[in-house]
């Protein structure tokens, strides 16, 4: 079975260092990475919506040389006609070298991996984990703090059904110094198995809060996220906590100088747009370093060395 990316754990970390070097490289030198795909098919098949993540695994196998297909609405896929997940992923592995899904049920891609005969990256499955953004992420924390040790994580918004918040602090869990700071209504607090077999197993020290304001000034990043509609049983408890944190630039007073304001997009009211020209936005910045860690995780699954 070809290797998979279906957790952002599947990657040691020596191997994330490597990915981060190798999306360096990239952004330093994108004409050397130019054409090392050619004759080579990435396959996107999402099951829900998108525009980052399939847009930046699309634009980076063609900044790679190579060649793109897929399907961006299940609607418009053999799963209206009822086909299974393995099935397709069956199928595909016929047309494509590299697969990249997301999926409204958590476990799909690892359905698709089992039956594929090329390597799938899950790009997202229901609440669960998102490890190309956790990714973007550490390359993104990378290149603004140098490292990922004794940092103070702050994470705001859903963290209950936020899959890149699951995946960021399991990826965060193995390194030194970590302190995760979790700010959410009491509703969409983090789910206790994330504490459990993540926080604590990892002895990794947490606090939980509903007080954005109150933390703010010991952070070193700050990881927004929008509350998730889709996942809700009811519009009226959407309603009710989609405002809860609004960032803008008057709870910024007390925050550090080197604050990182971290947000996976898209945001909905989450992030005043006041704060887009505040130079500790990084969330634009986090948008182009997906795509270069896309590059680079697909040439390391590939096996194309350059
Ligand atoms: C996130 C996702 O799909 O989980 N978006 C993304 O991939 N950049 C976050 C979200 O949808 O809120």
């Amino acid at each position: 079975m070809a290797r998979s990316i279906l957790d952002v754990l599947d990657l040691s970390v020596e191997e994330i260092d490597d990915l981060i070097k190798l999306a360096c490289d990239i952004i330093e030198n994108p004409a050397k990475y130019a054409e090392v795909c050619h004759g080579k098919t990435l396959a996107t098949l999402f099951y829900e919506p998108s525009t980052r993540t399939r847009l930046s695994f699309e634009s980076a196998m063609y900044g790679l040389g190579g060649n793109v297909l897929g399907f961006s609405e299940a609607n418009s896929s053999s799963a209206a006609k009822g086909e299974s997940v393995a099935d397709t992923a069956r199928t595909v592995s016929c047309y494509a070298d590299i697969i990249a899904m997301r999926h409204p049920k958590e476990g799909a891609p690892r359905v698709a991996a089992a039956h594929a005969s090329v390597p799938v990256i899950n790009a997202g499955d229901g609440g669960h984990n998102h490890p190309t953004q956790t990714l973007t992420d550490l390359l993104t924390i990378y290149r603004e703090k140098g490292s990922f040790d004794n940092l103070t994580v702050g994470f705001c918004g859903d963290l209950k059904f936020g899959r890149t918040v699951h995946s960021l602090i399991n990826a965060l869990s193995r390194y030194t110094g970590i302190k995760i700071v979790l700010i959410s209504p009491v509703e969409l607090k983090l789910p206790s198995y994330v504490k459990k077999d993540v926080l604590k197993a990892n002895n990794i020290e947490y606090v939980q809060t509903t007080d954005l304001e109150a933390v703010m000034p010991e952070l070193d990043i700050l990881y927004m996220t929008r509350v998730q509609r889709e996942r809700f049983f009811n519009e009226e408890d959407y309603l009710r906590l989609k405002d809860s944190y609004i960032l803008d630039p008057k709870k910024l007073v007390n925050a550090k100088q080197d604050l990182c304001i971290m947000h996976p997009l898209p945001r909905v009211n989450e992030i005043s747009t006041a704060i887009d020209q505040d130079p500790r936005a990084c969330y634009f910045k986090q948008v182009l370093n997906g795509k270069f860690i896309r590059m680079a995780l697909m040439l390391r699954l590939l096996g194309i060395e350059v």
